[in-house]
């Protein structure tokens, strides 16, 4: 499928997502969250895919919303299109593992959608920012709440109420990228861990991921509950009885997504 702001490319069971807006920094229009949207729905119903990277340039995994887009719009025009929650949303929808890998700038609706992800590798380049405020604004795709989340109030209210940008160093140490990497080892390392999680049974890293999500949405009881009935079915899948038997037999896993 031809996109003209997203590249796509497969690597073995990975796919590669590339925000592609070189002039507008990848700032995110509709065209581009459309597209994104189509490429993730795309992804996850693949079954050749087992996960997704989503990435920029090396200046911007992405600048923000279009501001140039947004300017002139109305609260009555975005309520009538459900801006925001109409495309955005499909990465927090998607069930295969989605990994953000950061290089440059993600600000505003940059950052967002990188913690829409499940995890951010970043490049020693990253700058991180919810600058809405500077521009008159407020973060609209999540940004209060995921960033208060990750990297505690006190954080999230500097960074939203500053819009200060935050370098990949201070962003590992609070929590908000998982890894940091040199710029030029940003993508060997995405994909080298994107494999590792693709050797995995595809049934299996969609629970996890969907246990660890449930953690942000629910009291640790229930959360401990539902990781309870997803652990419970793993036993209903031919990839447990496969990875148990192989380690007592001493051999490498072949999963067969089962
Ligand atoms: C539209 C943008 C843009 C954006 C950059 N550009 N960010 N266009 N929307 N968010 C465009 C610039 O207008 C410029 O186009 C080109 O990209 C290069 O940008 P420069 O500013 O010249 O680059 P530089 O000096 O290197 O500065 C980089 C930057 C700066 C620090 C990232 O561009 C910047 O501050 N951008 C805005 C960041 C921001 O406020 N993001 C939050 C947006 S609100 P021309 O044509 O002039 O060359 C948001 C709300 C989300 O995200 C809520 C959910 C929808």
């Amino acid at each position: 499928m031809a996109y003209n702001c997203l590249e796509t490319e497969t690597d073995d069971r990975v796919q590669i997502i590339r925000l592609s807006r070189p002039e507008a920094l990848n700032a995110f229009n509709n065209e581009l969250m459309n597209e994104l949207t189509d490429a993730l729905k795309a992804a996850d119903a693949d079954p050749k895919i087992s996960c997704i990277i989503i990435t920029g340039s090396e200046k911007a995994f992405a600048a923000g919303a279009d501001i140039k887009e947004m300017a002139d719009k109305t609260a009555t025009e975005a309520y009538l299109e459900d801006f925001i929650t109409s495309n955005w949303e499909q990465v927090t929808r998607t069930r295969k593992p989605v990994i953000a890998a950061v290089a440059g700038y993600a600000l505003g609706g940059g950052c967002e959608l990188a913690m829409m992800c499940d995890f951010i590798i970043a490049a020693d380049n990253a700058k991180f920012g919810q600058p809405e405020i500077t521009i008159g604004a407020i973060p609209g795709a999540g940004g209060t709440q995921r960033l208060a989340r990750f990297i505690g109030k006190s954080k999230a209210m500097d960074m939203c109420l500053t819009g200060r940008m935050m370098g990949a160093e201070e962003a590992e140490r609070c929590g908000l990228v998982s890894r940091v990497v040199p710029k030029a080892e940003l993508m060997d390392t995405a994909i080298e861990v994107a494999k590792k999680i693709a050797g995995y049974s595809r049934p299996v890293s969609m629970m996890v991921k969907e246990a660890v999500n449930r953690a942000f949405e629910t009291t640790l009881a229930e959360g401990v509950l539902f990781e309870r009935r997803l652990f419970y079915s793993v036993f209903a899948t031919e990839d447990q009885k496969e990875g148990m038997k192989a380690f007592i037999e001493k051999r490498e896993p072949n999963f067969k997504d089962a």
